[in-house]
Order: C-alpha cells, then structure tokens, then sequence
C-alpha cells in the first residue's frame, strides 16, 4: 500500500463490479439537486410539494454543504456512464443534554435502485461520520411502505427502534416513521 495515501474510512466502498464513492457536492451535480425539488416523486416517498429549485445553489455557494452541522455528500458509483447517483445527508440533532447525533437521509436517482448501491452508501456515511466526529449514535427514519429503504438500513448495520407515531404529513394524511439506528459501537458491514 501506497503509505503517502492511508485508508480513510467512509470514503470509498469496492466490490468486484463497482466502487461507490462518496465524495463533496460539485457545481455539475446541482442539475440534480434542482431535479429532487421540481419532478414531483423523483425523490420517492419523500416528496412534500415543489420546493425552490435555486436553493441548491444558495447552499453550494455558502458552505459547500458542508456545515458543521448539516451536511450533504454526493454518492458517486465507478465505473459510471457519467454524473452523481444520489445524495446522502446528514443533521446533527442533541436528545439530552450534551449528546448530539446525526440522522442521515438518502435519495439515489431511479437508475441506480435496486442494485446494491443504497446500503453501501449508508453504511460508508457512518464510518465517516463515526470516524470523523465523537457522535455516538446515528438514525435514520423511514416509511412503513418503504421496504427497499428498511432492508437498506438493516444491511448498513441499522436496527428497527420503533415506530414514531404521525411524525410527518404525507400525502394529505399523518403517518408514523420508522426510526433505526446504528450505534458506534456496532459492526459495519463493509
Ligand atoms: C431506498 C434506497 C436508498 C435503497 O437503495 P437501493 O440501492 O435501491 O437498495 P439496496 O441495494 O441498498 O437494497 C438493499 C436491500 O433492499 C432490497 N430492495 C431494493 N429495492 C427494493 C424494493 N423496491 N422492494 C423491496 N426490496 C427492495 C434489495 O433486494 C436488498 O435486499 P437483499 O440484499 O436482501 O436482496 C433507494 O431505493 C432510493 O433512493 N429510493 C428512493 C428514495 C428513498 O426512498 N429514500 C429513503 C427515504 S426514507
């Protein structure tokens, strides 16, 4: 191994026929962005009514999305015909009184679902958060009908909590959320 390049965790994930890559939100990917807010269901279950197509761009030019506590990374798959796959974010939120965590959420573009790409980028988000900064605990909150997403988190090395009761407004009706977690101390898959 090259010693001037060390492994750095949570960056890049092989397996014989493809690489997930996670790497910073460039100006190309920002047609993306703007497409999860104006296609009504590209972003799946998630979808909550148009949103503002320029904020993507506001966001890229303050931080990168890259804030300290909000944060938004590309999942980039190789070899690719071209472009991002998805977005993966991540907002810190504190349960008591000094113990921030991070709920992390993923949207990969219709293309690249159902091939194995959603689970490795969820579990790479956690070692790199794990590795990058002391949260002890990550969650991610899904739908009752999402079983692509459910069977996701669990091969990222997330457990089923429990169920949250009307937590969101979807669809002209309140429904419960799913929340899963992983914590530092259980194994990643990868
Ligand atoms: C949810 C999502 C991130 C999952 O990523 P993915 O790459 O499609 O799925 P994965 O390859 O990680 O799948 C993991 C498991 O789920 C299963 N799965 C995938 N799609 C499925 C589907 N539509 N229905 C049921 N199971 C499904 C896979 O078979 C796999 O399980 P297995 O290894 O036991 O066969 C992706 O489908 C997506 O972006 N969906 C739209 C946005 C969304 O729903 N985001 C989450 C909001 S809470």
């Amino acid at each position: 191994m090259d010693s001037s390049h060390p492994p750095v965790a949570g960056i890049v994930h092989e397996a014989p026929d493809s690489t997930v890559r996670l790497r910073p939100v460039a100006e190309d990917d920002l047609a993306m962005l703007r497409r999860f807010a104006v296609e009504p269901g590209l972003v799946g279950l998630d979808w909550a009514g148009f949103r503002d197509a320029a904020a993507p761009a506001r966001r890229f030019a303050e931080d990168g999305y890259l804030g300290e506590r909000t944060g938004g990374l590309i999942v980039q798959v190789e070899p690719a015909q071209s472009g991002p796959a998805g977005f993966l974010s991540y907002l810190q939120g504190q349960y008591g009184g000094r113990a921030p965590y991070w709920e992390i959420g993923i949207v990969l573009l219709p293309e690249w679902r159902g091939r194995g790409i959603g689970w490795r980028a969820q579990a790479l988000l956690c070692d790199y958060l794990f590795s990058h900064t002391p949260a002890q605990r990550i969650q991610a909150g899904t739908h009752a009908e999402n079983t692509a997403e459910q069977r996701s988190l669990e091969k990222a090395g997330f457990r089923l909590e429990g169920v949250v009761r009307a937590c969101e407004f979807r669809a002209g009706a309140w429904r419960d959320g799913w929340l899963y977690s992983r914590l530092r101390d259980d194994p990643s898959p990868l």
